[in-house]
């Protein structure tokens, strides 16, 4: 790392508010997080199955003052200490993104401090790089044995697969692969609305896959490829089975879809007289959430077992083993067609159990270093933009007055 605009703390404010979470957090030299606060709004759009953008504009203009206090007194610090300011500029929503960068450019201009605008896709990275640093716990080597790196970031509005570099503390991005349709997050979020369990899915799909047998049904990525080729134009018609054939190595080779099996999975409750329990399901989670908004999948299993009957738990595994394959699929043809030496997982389904065991399991045997963000770390927050937004403040890359929130914002 350069070093160039290396001061004695280091001390950078990260601003998050791309989505549902407002988050604030003070991170040491990139690293060292000295706290990381987040509130969630996820009880709020639960009642809506999803996200509702302006509940949640609403609710950031609520939280962000309040999350940053929190933030600074929990690491002890004074605006006045800051380095930088680092706030999310997109992807996300619109409306959510203005309250984060509104509240960060008037705090930088108040406090005199430099903003530094960070994409939220190289937080989710950084999420896990920072927490690697000085560290080989995780099974990944130094970052010189690793580059090129492989990073798969998979949450509920991204899978998206980028070979990352870092040259003297810069860190470049090449996009590699990345869903056509449906986002790995939204299908498992999707099909645990479908099969009636609460929001956000993948945490209640984790909890009760365990419980099914994940060879039960048979998805096949393939078929499901094929329906979802409808309106594609021709550029997207590639390969994105993760079959790796005729060394295709095109742009798109390494692409997701995920909107085909969700409609599979619609089909199999449907033909196989599922549909009454699924409401009978509903209803009854949807009473125990409103008594206990905090109820978790395992919780729901021990007091209601009988809601849980082994055809739907076969399913839910069946289909997150489905996911997890061709995410595996995906991203190891991938390492293998760019040499990479390291790969990292992250976003919101990195969390997953079933997932992280595969990956790490897979990486072993090929040889490959593997790295995940610690559970905390894997959904949103506002440390993974602090940390990324260190590398960009050593070097000198500020943001201007000018900064807007950009909701398609792209990396690599
Ligand atoms: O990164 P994140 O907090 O927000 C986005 O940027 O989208 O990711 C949220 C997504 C949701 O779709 C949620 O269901 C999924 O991550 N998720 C999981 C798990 N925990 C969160 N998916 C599968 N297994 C989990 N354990
Ligand atoms: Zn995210």
């Amino acid at each position: 790392m350069s070093g160039i605009h290396e001061s004695a703390g280091g001390l950078i404010l990260g601003i998050e508010s791309s989505c549902d979470e407002t988050a604030a957090a003070v991170v040491r030299g990139g690293s060292e997080v000295l706290a990381n606060v987040v509130a969630s709004q996820m009880t709020l759009h639960a009642n809506y199955g999803g996200v509702v953008p302006e509940l949640a504009s609403r609710e950031h203009l609520r939280n962000i003052v309040p999350v940053v206090r929190a933030a600074m007194a929990e690491a002890g610090i004074g605006f006045e200490d800051l380095d930088a300011i680092a706030v999310t500029e997109g992807p996300g929503l619109a409306g959510a993104l203005l309250v984060g960068i509104t509240y960060a450019k008037a705090l930088a201009l108040g406090v005199g401090k430099p903003l530094v605008a960070v994409n939220h896709l190289e937080g989710h990275i950084h999420a896990v790089l920072m927490e690697r640093t000085g560290s080989r716990e995780q099974g990944v080597g130094s970052r010189e044995q690793d580059a090129p790196l492989l990073a798969l970031v998979v949450s509920g509005g991204h899978t998206h697969l980028y070979l990352a570099e870092e040259t003297e503390g810069v860190w470049r991005y090449r996009n590699v692969g990345r869903t056509v349709d449906d986002a790995a997050g939204e299908a498992f979020d999707k099909v645990a609305k479908l099969l009636g369990l609460g929001y956000p899915g993948g945490p209640w799909m984790d909890a009760l896959a365990v419980h099914g047998n994940p060879k039960a049904v048979r998805f096949n990525f393939a078929e499901i490829k094929r329906r979802g080729e409808k309106g594609k134009s021709e550029s997207q018609r590639t390969r994105r089975d993760g079959e790796s054939t005729e060394g295709d190595e095109g742009a798109l080779s390494f692409d997701f879809s995920f909107s085909g099996i969700k409609t599979a999975v619609l089909r199999y409750v449907e033909g196989h007289g599922m549909r009454e329990r699924v409401t009978a399901r509903r209803a009854a989670l949807v009473e125990m959430l409103r008594e206990e908004p905090g109820l978790r999948a395992a919780d729901a299993l021990r007091l209601r077992p009988e809601l849980f009957e082994a055809e739907t738990l076969d399913l839910i595994a069946s289909f997150q083993a489905a996911v997890v394959g061709n995410l595996m699929r995906q991203t190891f043809a991938a390492a293998e067609a760019f040499g990479a030496r390291g790969i990292v997982v992250s976003g919101g389904v990195a969390a997953n159990a079933e997932l992280r065991r595969r990956f790490v399991e897979e990486s072993a045997r090929r040889g490959l270093g593997v790295a995940f963000p610690s559970v905390g770390m894997s959904t949103d927050n506002a440390a993974m933009i602090a940390g990324a937004g260190w590398s960009k403040f050593l070097a000198g890359e500020f943001a201007g007055e000018g900064l807007v929130a950009v909701p398609q914002l792209r990396l690599g």
